[in-house]
């Protein structure tokens, strides 16, 4: 096992009725000037944000709301809630809603901390984050894990480019997750949320960690299996609250980093879709699915083994030569994710295929002109890249 620091200091409220906290733990964090963010409507139609304003309200919480921010969420309205939260004081943001509106909250709560510095050099590694501003989130989609990572991401608009901060700042203080609040989440974000869990434990799981780690293997698979399992009934029936409880605590656990304690993490898939999602403005699970088939069919033989293990431990794949396991085991997840739903390759993401040229020039992008290599499994370089896309581009 790999040295490893771990700290996920964020607080879980989780169950029904776990938003009814919100004020009672905001003020124990310090909090009592809320700036609350959220989406493009959904938490407005259900009644939760009101729900939350006259909780706010009734104990004497003063707030100040933005909503807007869109998937991929973009810079521009991080830059506007950075300006509207410093104006109106804010000393503490509340993020209501999914990924994006977290993401725009952890980076709303750097700006309000750092007002002098432009967001974005966090994002480029121009200015080095030293501070930020207690935020907590309500989250209403299992999907992206943001509501316990050290991540945040955010996409430029201006310059095309969709960019992760990883930092123990962009921890959140408090989590409230009712699985109730994701009943309403459209089928494609459903599927699509599901695909990101899996893919952030299978982005710990293949790395090029040899030794032995058995507990966060088991742990990493019991996520994958609990995800898949679940899946079947939560797509069924949406309402199926325990099915969405476990969806919902697996996208928690998958990307606080429990899953990849002492083996590392690879997320050169990741990579691959942020340049997607930043040219395309794609779903960001759907941008996964699309090139993880070309991705292990094009790095499996590093690590026949481990890919071996997953087909035996996931599938239960125990017969033929650890090749064929190996293969067999990455068909069956193609299989699974083709079952959901989910497009499998950039035709089925784009219902087209891309040119060679973009392929190049994402290719660039991706690896700052060959100047960077993505993950660990196996290290990517733009010629690596321009395969794995190409493999993907049918
Ligand atoms: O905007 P609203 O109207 O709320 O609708 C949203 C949005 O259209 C909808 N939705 C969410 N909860 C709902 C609901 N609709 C009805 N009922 C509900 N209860 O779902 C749509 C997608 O929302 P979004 O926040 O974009 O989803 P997700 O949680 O998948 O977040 C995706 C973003 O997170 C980033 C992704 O790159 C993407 O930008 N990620 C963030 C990570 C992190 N911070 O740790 C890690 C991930 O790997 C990922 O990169
Ligand atoms: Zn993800």
């Amino acid at each position: 096992m790999q040295n490893f620091t771990f700290k996920c200091p964020t607080e879980i409220v989780f169950g029904r009725h776990a938003e009814d906290q919100v004020a009672e733990k905001i003020r124990a964090y310090g909090g009592s000037r809320v700036f609350i963010v959220y989406g493009g409507g959904s938490v407005v139609r259900s009644g939760l944000l009101s729900r939350i304003e006259c909780q706010l309200t009734a104990n004497g919480l003063a707030f100040q709301v933005l909503g807007g921010v869109q998937p991929n969420p973009r810079l521009s309205l991080v830059r506007e809630g950075v300006r509207e939260a410093l104006l109106f004081k804010a000393n503490f943001i509340l993020a209501v809603g999914g990924g994006s509106v977290i993401d725009s909250a952890k980076a709303i709560a750097h700006g309000v901390a750092n007002p002098h510095t432009d967001v974005w050099d966090f994002w480029t590694g121009h200015a080095k984050l030293e501070k930020t501003t207690p935020m907590g989130s309500v989250l209403t989609i299992a999907a992206a894990g943001s509501e316990t990572s050290d991540s945040a991401v955010l996409t430029n608009e201006e310059t095309s480019r969709k960019m992760g901060l990883n930092t123990p700042l962009n921890r959140p203080v408090v989590a409230f997750m009712n699985p109730e609040l994701t009943f309403t989440v459209p089928k494609r974000q459903l599927v699509c949320g599901i695909s990101d869990i899996l893919m952030h434990t299978m982005e710990r799981y293949f790395t090029n960690v040899k030794a032995e780690n058995m507990l966060t293997d088991y742990v990493a698979e019991s996520v994958i299996k609990t995800v898949m399992n679940k899946s079947r009934v939560a797509i069924e029936n949406q309402e199926d609250y325990d099915a969405m409880s476990e969806i919902m605590w697996c996208g928690s656990v998958s990307h606080c980093d429990f899953t990849g304690l002492g083996r590392g993490k690879d997320f050169s898939c990741h990579k691959l879709g942020h340049e997607l999602s930043a040219r395309y403005d794609v779903t960001h699970g759907a941008s996964l699915t699309s090139v993880w088939e070309a991705w292990a069919e094009y790095v499996y033989r590093d690590d026949p083994t481990r890919f071996a293990q997953y087909a035996e431990r996931i599938f239960g794949i125990e017969t033929g030569t650890e090749e064929e396991r190996a293969r067999l085991g990455i068909e069956k997840m193609v299989a699974y994710f083709q079952g959901i739903g989910m497009p499998v390759s950039l035709k089925e993401l784009f219902g087209k295929t891309l040119s060679n040229e973009t392929i190049t020039e994402l290719a660039d992008l991706a690896t700052a002109g060959d100047t960077k290599k993505l993950g660990t499994f196996h290290p990517l370089t733009k010629k690596d890249v321009i395969a794995i896309y190409k493999l993907a581009n049918h």
